[in-house]
């Protein structure tokens, strides 16, 4: 396989260490749905929800292999040897209802959709061919995925209140990396193979929250105002750092 020649050692190595660590993410995602989908059908979720997850199980498969190919491309036989180590066990969840609304409230409308807009944002500012292809290909996957989980929660809202969840979204969030994404100093000289500065990652996931996620919990009837005070918190504190 060809290999990028006009970066160094090192760069080819943190571009590749991307792409392998989002195989890894892309794997286990696959088996979080299958283990969504067999709770959505024990708790009766509409036929199109489980569709959906059933859907995003498959999709994150595929993922890991896209993802893969392009560790390699980076990476050559290191990317072997770093995954020969890693077992992904399988998933056997036995979620109750809240479990279950929670978990995936935290995979598909908070994960799903910070991640469609930061392969989005990839999209656009990648030049290198396989990385731009891979990208606009799992952008349009996720998409999907996080359309599961507001599908979802808008289904519930018909049969009850949802602001118990106000209490969760902070510890969503850590859940979700924020603070490493927060904190996070990488620069911005491989922007053109995909990788993301820390600044713009950091502007990246609050506006994702106060203009996307914040608004979609809101309307769902779900207190976000917890959230936003953390932010403002976080953000302060890197500020100062
Ligand atoms: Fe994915
Ligand atoms: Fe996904």
């Amino acid at each position: 396989m060809l290999r990028p020649t006009g970066l160094t050692d090192r760069q080819r190595a943190i571009v590749g260490s991307t792409w392998l660590h989002r195989a890894k993410e892309e794997e286990k995602a696959s088996l979080r749905y299958g283990a969504l989908a067999l709770s959505l059908e024990k708790h009766h979720a509409p036929n199109e929800i489980l569709e959906l997850c059933l859907r995003a199980a498959r999709d994150e498969a595929e993922h890991a292999k896209l993802c893969m190919e392009l560790a390699h491309e980076f990476l050559g036989q290191r990317a072997d040897q770093a995954t020969q180590a890693d077992v992904v066990p399988a998933m056997t969840v036995e979620y109750s209802e809240q479990q279950l609304t929670w978990e995936i409230v935290q995979t598909c409308c908070l994960n799903e959709t910070w991640n469609a807009t930061l392969l989005g944002h990839i999209y656009q500012r990648a030049e290198w061919p396989s990385i731009k292809r891979a990208a606009r290909t799992l952008l349009a996957d996720e998409i999907w995925h996080s359309r599961l989980g507001w599908s979802y929660l808008n289904a519930l809202s018909s049969k009850g209140s949802l602001n118990w969840l106000s209490d969760h979204i902070v510890s969503m969030l850590k859940s979700s990396g924020a603070k490493e994404i927060l904190r996070d100093e990488t620069g911005d000289e491989l922007e053109a193979y995909g990788e993301v500065s820390g600044a713009t990652r950091r502007q990246l996931f609050s506006n994702t929250f106060r203009d996307v996620i914040s608004p979609g919990l809101e309307t769902l009837g779900v207190s976000t105002s917890a959230a936003h005070a953390w932010f403002q918190i976080i953000g302060d504190r890197t500020d100062r750092a």
